[in-house]
């Protein structure tokens, strides 16, 4: 089954506030972005690459990252939408023919594996929907309605999503059109699965598999690529 990695890197990184967005910042001089695509690069379960950029930065996509790090199965770079989800959808209609499985990756998680990758593909292989996720450690609380007391959540049986998320690919297209008719917006692509009520296979996570959001988060980052990229 030829498998295509969707990348959503059409964010602006408003959060991390930076010259650019966070995906074109270099880390130890490399680009997150260039990171990120090598890792499905070399993996032997990709065929494709899917990238979906800021319109107007596909060009520089293609010379600086693309071209400059030789990632060869990136062949079709696409404009994104003003929200992930836009451009998750961008990129879906973005997918060759042949594309029958796709593994869907933030742009902003430069440290994932290729071993995760072939576990959450594996899952989705059979169950037609994975995600990588980590079991909540941590204790939640949300603010009391009157916002002067604190609320603490039951955390049994909670996982925080990451990425990679896979999908038989008619699946997620039907899910993100569904959404699209009914005026859903996710925050991850498997709760669009969810939806039509299509089970979702949970693979534990990696806790290397940061999600760089703020700029503390670029420092960690540092560090990681500093003593040596975890997990490889
Ligand atoms: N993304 C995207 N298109 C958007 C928004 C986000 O492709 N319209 C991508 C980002 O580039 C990133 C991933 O989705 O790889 C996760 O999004 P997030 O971490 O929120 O990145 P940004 O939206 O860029 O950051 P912020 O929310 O701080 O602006
Ligand atoms: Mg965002």
């Amino acid at each position: 089954m030829s498998v295509t990695a969707l990348i959503p890197a059409a964010g602006r990184g408003t959060r991390i506030g930076g010259a650019r967005p966070k995906q074109f910042l270099p880390l130890a001089g490399v680009p997150m972005l260039a990171r990120t695509l090598a890792v499905f690069q070399s993996s032997d379960d990709i065929d494709a690459i899917v990238v979906v950029v800021p319109a107007g930065e596909e060009t520089l996509c293609r010379d600086d990252i693309v071209a400059r790090y030789g990632v060869s199965k990136a062949t079709r770079i696409v404009p994104g939408g003003a929200s992930r989800q836009a451009s998750v959808a961008a990129g879906l209609r973005a997918l060759g023919a042949d594309a029958a499985i796709v593994v869907i990756h933030d742009a902003a998680r430069p440290f994932v594996t290729a071993g995760l990758i072939r576990r959450v593909l594996a899952a989705a292989e059979s169950s037609g929907a994975a995600i990588a996720a980590l079991p909540v450690v941590d204790t939640l609380k949300r603010r009391s309605p009157d916002g002067r007391g604190l609320v603490t959540i039951e955390r049994e049986g909670l996982w925080a999503a990451q990425t990679p998320q896979a999908f038989r690919r008619d699946l997620i297209v039907e899910a993100c059109a569904r959404a699209a008719v009914d005026g859903f917006l996710g925050t991850d692509d498997a709760s669009l699965v969810e939806r039509l009520g299509h089970p979702v296979t949970l693979v534990e996570g990696d806790p290397s598999n940061l999600k760089i959001t703020g700029a503390g988060d670029l420092r960690v980052a540092e560090d990681f690529v500093a003593v040596g990229e975890p997990g490889r």
